[in-house]
């Protein structure tokens, strides 16, 4: 059956900047890794969320009209990811004909069942979260994520009864303790369903005039997250799948929209009768100077675009990953992420490649054939170097499944290291003084073997370097698998290019 992978679908009152990069790579990491280790599909769903006031706002200070508004930055948001070499299945936007029809079956059906009804309520609002807040969760009487005051909303409005789904969700926790990763989540939600009653959720907004109506209640727009929310189903849709594939379904999120995900959305599901997703995946924040990245704070504005400029396609994806825990927050400071890819990318890595290709170039016209090994017992070095690399790329494997994208960059960085320390100890490039023939063949296709696995654990994180590593081995990305088990086989090199130029650090 098809996994889906999706991302948030992202607000569309500004430009994309880095922290949307980061779910996209997310997505597009695990995709990938995907591709390589199962014959199943993966399909990566992301789009735009085009509705509700704070839209409206943002289109109203711009000089066009709000569907050519929400036009432009959906086609930002598409325009971004080839820029970021994110493969997307299916972009969805909220303003599309197909999501409206779908949300007005949703409603009609929650309110058939009585899950819906018309009330009033009253709470303090976030126009940035859009969400209502409890008094104990504010911070000096401000939303604690946008740190900007709360308007005292006081409304007729449709409620979902969400506690009717308290205790489906609860037993839900206790089965799947993992559904949530970072799975310290699941405890979190758990201590919070525990907690007593849930309180009916506000689902509709009066006086809104940009977004999906209230089925014959004009005055009323669905409240824009049970919108977006949905907006999953109708990509699934689009995609011409099985609403069956929720099973497989694993969303990506940062962890500010944590309660959506991990307690209306399954609510709504049960609620619409549809099944529960397989998993979220909880990602922290990253910061410029200390301050979240965010489109109301535009210091910390980076384009993504002129990052991938700066450090290439490959290198701003693996620096992300690199510099910090996918569940915790980080700090980006430009040179560290330029230290790191030049250390790990064009020196621990397409250095080797090259220096090691050149040889088998230079000496051997491209071809070493693996009986050189069955002539001698393979070296004791070359034994423990082939076994540390075989362990190493098992427990990358075991990150990737966990979308610990960090830990598998770092054990990524020391398996070349290991590599590298081999290389440099049968320094094999002596055998332009003489150095034992044979000997230099063992280390050249001992590396040339090696290289195959590690550029094929490599190719979720730095997908170009990878490929282009792999040409030069014979092999194509598009049939690779993900091996674990080096067999040593002989090798046909056609070139020994520099796949990665040093980064200039900036002053
Ligand atoms: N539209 C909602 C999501 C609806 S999903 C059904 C939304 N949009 S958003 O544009 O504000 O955020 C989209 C995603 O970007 C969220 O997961 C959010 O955590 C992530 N990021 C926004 N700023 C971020 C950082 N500074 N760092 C990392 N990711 C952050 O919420």
């Amino acid at each position: 059956m098809t996994n889906i992978i999706t991302t948030p679908i992202f607000y569309a009152n500004g430009a994309p900047h880095l922290g949307h990069a980061y779910s996209g790579y997310l997505a597009d990491v695990f995709k990938r890794f995907h591709s390589l280790t199962s014959d199943n599909p993966c399909c990566l769903i992301t789009g735009t969320d085009e509705h509700g006031q704070k839209i409206l706002e943002a289109a109203e200070c711009s000089q066009v009209g709000i569907q050519q508004f929400v036009d432009d930055k959906a086609q930002a948001f598409k325009a971004l990811w080839p820029e970021l070499a994110v493969q997307v299945d299916v972009f969805v936007r909220t303003s599309e004909e197909q999501h409206l029809k779908l949300i007005q079956t949703i409603w009609h059906k929650l309110l058939e069942k009585g899950d819906v009804y018309l009330g009033y309520y009253q709470g303090l609002y976030c126009l940035g979260c859009e969400q209502y807040y409890t008094a104990y969760e504010l911070e000096d009487n401000c939303c604690p994520i946008h740190k900007t005051p709360v308007e005292n909303k006081s409304e007729e409005t449709y409620l979902f009864r969400l506690d009717a789904y308290r205790q489906q969700l609860i037993e839900h926790y206790l089965n799947s303790s993992d559904f949530i990763t970072p799975n310290y989540y699941c405890q979190v939600i758990l201590d919070y369903l525990n907690q007593g009653p849930l309180e009916d959720l506000s689902v509709s907004r009066v006086n809104i005039p940009w977004g999906i109506k209230v089925p014959n209640h004009q005055e009323h727009t669905i409240y824009v997250w049970i919108d977006a929310l949905f907006s999953y189903i109708t990509a699934i849709q689009k995609a011409g799948f099985d609403l069956g594939v929720l099973e497989q379904t694993t969303h990506i999120i940062g962890k500010d929209i944590l309660k959506f995900h991990a307690i209306y959305w399954p609510a709504l599901l049960l609620a619409a009768d549809l099944p529960l997703p397989k998993k979220l995946i909880v990602h922290g924040w990253w910061t410029i100077n200390g301050q979240k990245i965010a489109k109301s704070n535009p210091k910390t504005l980076i384009t993504p675009k002129d990052l991938v400029d700066k450090l290439t396609c490959d290198g701003l994806r693996y620096a992300l990953f690199r510099q910090k825990h996918v569940a915790r927050d980080g700090n980006i400071v430009i040179n560290e992420l330029i230290e790191s890819i030049n250390a790990d990318l064009a020196n621990n890595f397409a250095n080797l490649v090259k220096r090691n290709h050149t040889i088998v170039l230079k000496y051997f016209a491209g071809n070493i054939d693996a009986k050189v090994i069955s002539q001698r017992a393979l070296a004791d070095e070359s034994k423990l170097t082939i076994q540390y690399c075989e362990q190493a790329i098992n427990e990358i494997f075991n990150y990737y499944k966990q979308f610990d994208f960090h830990n598998a960059s770092l054990l990524l960085k020391d398996t070349l290291d290991h590599c590298n320390r081999f290389f440099h100890q049968r320094a094999p490039w002596e055998i332009s003084k003489g150095k034992d023939n044979i000997s230099v063949q063992e280390t050249c296709l001992v590396i040339s073997n090696l290289l195959r696995l590690v550029a094929t654990a490599a190719y979720p994180l730095v997908p170009t370097l990878a490929r282009q590593v792999l040409q030069e081995l014979g092999e194509d990305i598009a049939t690779c698998q993900w091996q674990s088990v080096c067999d040593i086989k002989s090798i046909t090199i056609n070139k020994a290019l520099s796949h990665f130029k040093r980064l200039e650090k900036e002053h």
